[in-house]
């Protein structure tokens, strides 16, 4: 199964959404590979937003991301890349549809809560720039024959 990188970001952190964002990962049936709550740093901003770096709002998204706190998390399951984009909504709340993350808890596109890698390839990436190896959790999951026919 492949993974997906999480981060429940700086307004998320602030807002208390934490438990509520991992419950519904955790209900979904997804299992946890990793977590941990950063101070990311500009330059670690910079690198993941990377393909970005030429849009006006750059500057703007970077120092909203350094202002505080995020919630790092690795997330593997089943099409879960695709899946978590599902489950976070739109990037503007305002064409999330209601049930998403991003479509229940927010309304601007500069503060949107939470974010998940675009791709599998992304999410590779993203893993690697945010976590250690070490960092990384093999665990068996007593509820996937449950989950998983
Ligand atoms: P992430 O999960 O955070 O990567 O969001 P996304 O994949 O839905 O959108 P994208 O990667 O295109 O943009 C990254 C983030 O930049 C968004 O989540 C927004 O916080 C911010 N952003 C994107 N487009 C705009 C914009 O037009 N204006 C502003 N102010 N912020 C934007
Ligand atoms: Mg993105």
């Amino acid at each position: 199964n492949e993974c997906t990188f999480i981060a429940v970001k700086p307004d998320g952190v602030q807002r208390k959404m934490v438990g509520e964002i991992v419950r519904r990962f955790e209900k979904k049936g997804f299992k946890l590979v990793g977590l941990k709550l950063v101070q990311a740093s500009e330059d670690l901003l910079r690198d993941h937003y990377w393909s970005l770096r030429s849009k006006p709002f750059f500057s703007k998204l970077i120092t909203y991301m350094s202002s505080g706190p995020v919630v790092a998390m690795v997330w593997r399951g089943l099409d879960v890349v695709k899946t978590a984009r599902k489950m976070l909504g739109e990037t503007n709340p305002a064409d999330s549809l209601p049930g998403t993350i991003r479509g229940n808890y927010c309304v601007e596109m500069g503060r949107n809560v939470i974010h998940g890698s675009d791709s599998v390839e992304s999410a590779q990436k993203e893993i690697s720039l945010w976590f250690h190896q070490s960092e990384l959790n093999r665990w068996e999951d007593c509820g996937s024959q449950w989950i998983y026919n």
